[in-house]
């Protein structure tokens, strides 16, 4: 058999373990996993690709993210040119998006609407969970949806001015359909009534003035998720419909899943973000702490600590981003009232990078964790789990190379993302992807992107799965 490529002398990595082995791709698969296939078909016009001393791990996904999103009253700085090349960069080769209805439209208007970003731009693959913020009239276009093969649905607890919110009645009324029509349910969690009621209390010139940025941690005490997820993870139980908590930051929503599972509820699933990981809510006492809200917002020392252990026990089972991008002229648009700041941060070229060297580099995953929540299991539990997030014959060839030691210094003015600021600026993260294919066609050499505009294929996806 002619291969197009073959990736030499890297070591391949598994959920399962590790191996020394060469891969061989045709077209846009993975055609063979083995050792000495470099030197069988050298010379037929095959591209080598030396992995020597890398790893060499399915490429990410990253199931949470907001391109060209209109938030805030601005419209998030990473569309799915940048968004996606920066992704590449990241090692990240399939992206899922959040197609969300505005105003009076339906759910299909809101897919038709993200399939117009995307199509012609995107680098990477990319899918859309579909938000449903009108329960009463969504709720009968939820078997037309999966039919097209958008098997997830969301739903927000909170944002009520922007017409997103949902109540509790359609919450539960979406579960009951997910579960008749085997779809999921993702469900921002946070407490709107109690939130609501703590941002009024703190919404006055004085502690404006004295407090900035920090009252936007001070009003989302850890209480306002975890009651949020006990609500959810309680219609998920007893209407038996799949939920998956996205963005959970806190160690009391984490102590939630885990009783969760320990009852038994594998309907019940939940990831987390990598800010939640690395940094804490320290930063918006800075000068510049309105830059990192986000919603929900960084939490404490202490949460990190339970989510990764969280992650090790798998109670936490996936790692994203929630990129949601606004540069430093958006953010500045406060003006003192956290209340007015755009939420939301870049995250997709720095995701992998950051779990390789907080989880890995710290002892805290084995590579095999880290391609297990960035890889395997968001491909499964998103119903991609028969093409993708794994380096497996007939698999797309989505790969990313990784040398271990590596190590590039965060710089917004030499990444891919149209963010002028980063979390991380400064930070030394090995994990940066030296060569990363999407299906098949390297799109990063070297550290640079090198991919196409309108290489990303909008996918279609099964029946979302268990880990
Ligand atoms: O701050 C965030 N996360 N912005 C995007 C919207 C959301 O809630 O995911
Ligand atoms: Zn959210
Ligand atoms: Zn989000």
């Amino acid at each position: 058999m002619a291969f197009d490529t073959i990736i030499t002398n890297g070591t391949v990595v598994h959920v399962t373990g590790s191996e020394k082995a060469d891969v061989a791709i045709a077209g846009e698969k993975i055609a063979k996993v083995g050792r000495g296939l470099a030197k069988k078909a050298a010379g037929n016009g095959t591209r080598v690709i030396n992995a020597s001393g890398c790893y060499v791990i399915p490429g990410a996904l990253d199931v949470h993210v907001h391109l060209d999103l209109p938030f805030c009253g601005t419209t998030s700085a990473d569309d799915y040119d940048s968004g996606t090349r920066a992704a590449a960069r990241g090692g990240v080769t399939t992206v899922i998006d959040f197609a969300i209805p505005y105003g009076d439209e339906s759910l299909q208007q809101a897919v038709d609407n993200w399939k117009g970003k995307a199509a012609g731009k995107a680098c990477v693959d990319y899918s859309f969970h579909v938000a449903i913020t009108k329960w009463d009239r969504h709720k009968h276009e939820m078997e037309s949806i999966v039919g097209q093969g958008l098997t997830t649905f969301k739903q927000f607890m909170i944002y009520e001015k922007e017409g997103w919110q949902a109540d509790d009645a359609a919450i539960f009324g979406a579960l009951e359909k997910c579960r008749e029509l085997d779809a999921m349910l993702l469900i921002h969690a946070e407490s709107s009534r109690v939130l609501d009621e703590l941002i009024t209390r703190h919404h006055n010139e004085e502690e404006m003035k004295k407090l900035g940025a920090q009252l936007h941690a001070i009003t989302r005490p850890n209480f306002i998720e975890a009651e949020a997820i006990q609500r959810a993870v309680k219609w998920a139980e007893v209407t038996g419909g799949r939920l998956y908590i996205v963005h959970m930051s806190t160690a009391e929503g984490t102590e939630i899943i885990a009783d969760a599972h320990r009852r038994g509820l594998s309907n019940v699933l939940a990831e987390t973000c990598i800010q939640y990981l690395v940094l804490d809510d320290s930063l918006f006492k800075g000068e510049n702490g309105h830059l990192y809200a986000c919603c929900p917002q960084i939490k404490k020392k202490a949460d990190q600590k339970r989510l990764w252990s969280g992650l090790q026990k798998d109670t936490v089972c996936v790692i994203s981003t929630d990129t949601c991008t606004f540069s430093r002229e958006q953010k500045a648009t406060w003006g003192g009232d956290w209340t007015k700041i755009p939420m939301g941060l870049p995250g997709l070229e720095t995701m992998v990078p950051l779990a390789y060297t907080y989880g890995v580099g710290k002892g805290r995953l084995s590579i095999n964790e880290l391609v297990d929540k960035c890889c395997t299991s968001p491909a499964r539990i998103m119903g991609l789990g028969d093409r993708k997030g794994q380096i497996r014959k007939g698999f797309d060839a989505d790969i990313a190379v990784i040398h271990p030691k590596h190590k590039i210094k965060v710089n917004p003015a030499e990444m891919e993302t149209n963010a002028d600021w980063s979390p991380y600026e400064g930070w030394n993260l090995a994990g940066f992807s030296r060569t990363t294919l999407c299906r098949g066609k390297v799109i990063v050499d070297d550290y640079k992107f090198c991919g196409e505009n309108g290489h990303g294929q909008f996918l279609t996806r099964g029946k979302p799965g268990r880990k």
